[in-house]
């Protein structure tokens, strides 16, 4: 299967799936669902949703099993999107190729939205329907990637980072943080779930690792010399806000090479699991080279 079949699959069963974790918004505070819903239906290429899915199957789980996870991880990326575009962060008014959330809801309910989100996706992680020692496991995986040890604070050494030169290895550390964790947790609950061993999860996140690296660094190739209507989000806006990205240290030919070592030795992990692998090979391939 091709990647963006791979892709277009996985979200298929997310956008069946998420309207059942999503509260009716006939009530007094419909604002912040009719704002959630925005950013949640306004597409985005579900990443995070697939990549959990495909490590549950791939170790045996029953695939529909993993889906409240798979809905909650995205909760957490969206609701990191909405906060990153607001104006006291990256102030972009674009997003997933719609207005952001705060220009089209104003930022109080775009914070709320992205808070709300949050504290649904927890919600809908309690919804998972398998061994309690497995669910305890994938919430502890998911508060820790998403929070101040994981994605939080890799948005706060980026925030901090602005208007000043860091050395790379910090650079390497905010992207790890902001970005890397959330595609770990992606991975490490779908092994959760699925029942690997431990030195399998170990394998499979070196791939997460490699490919969660190689995807931000992409991210900021694309930055500069990314399609505004492929991307869905604005270009130019690491330079706008004094952002260090890989391109302060690198050319963007030393960076796509870069990328190629990072996506191979992403392969090379999965070699354990032979042909089972080949989408998540190919994924890893299509990623390299997105051009959205
Ligand atoms: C964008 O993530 C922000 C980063 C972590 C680089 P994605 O590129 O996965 O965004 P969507 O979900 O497809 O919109
Ligand atoms: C965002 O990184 C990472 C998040 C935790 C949301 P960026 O700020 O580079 O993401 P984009 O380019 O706005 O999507
Ligand atoms: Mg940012
Ligand atoms: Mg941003
Ligand atoms: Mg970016």
């Amino acid at each position: 299967m091709s990647a963006e079949n791979f892709l277009s699959k996985y979200s298929s069963v997310f956008d069946d799936n998420i309207v059942k974790f999503i509260p009716e918004n006939n009530v007094a505070y419909s604002s912040v669902i009719n704002a959630v819903n925005h950013s949640l239906s306004a597409g985005g290429k579900r990443i995070r949703p697939a990549l959990l899915i495909e490590f549950c199957r791939i170790f045996g789980g029953d695939y529909s099993v993993s889906i409240p996870a798979a809905c909650a991880i995205e909760m957490i990326h969206t609701y990191s999107l909405i906060h990153d575009d607001l104006p006291c962060m990256d102030n972009d008014d674009f997003r997933r190729g719609k207005p952001s959330c705060h220009i089209a809801f104003g930022e109080d309910i775009a914070l709320l939205a992205g808070d709300g989100l949050q504290s649904l996706a927890f919600e809908t992680m309690t919804k998972l329907d398998t061994d309690s020692d497995k669910i305890v496991k994938s919430v502890a995986c998911l508060s820790k990637c998403c929070g101040i040890y994981g994605m939080v604070g890799g948005q706060v050494i980026d925030l901090e980072s602005e208007d000043k030169q860091i050395p790379l290895e910090t650079l390497v550390l905010l992207q790890q943080l902001k970005t890397g964790k959330l595609i770990e947790a992606a991975v490490k609950i779908g092994c959760i779930l699925g029942g690997a061993s431990d030195d399998e999860t170990i394998s499979c996140l070196k791939y997460a690792e490699n490919i969660g690296l190689a995807f931000q660094i992409r991210d900021d190739i694309l930055d500069v010399i990314g399609d505004e209507k492929l991307l869905g989000k604005p270009i130019g806006s690491d330079k706008e806000e004094n952002k260090t990205t890989f391109l302060s240290f690198i050319s963007i030919e030393e960076a796509e090479n870069k990328i190629c070592e990072l996506t191979k030795a992403a392969k090379e992990s999965l070699a354990f699991l032979g042909d089972k692998a080949n989408d998540l090979c190919d994924l890893a391939d299509y990623l390299a080279f997105r051009n959205n």
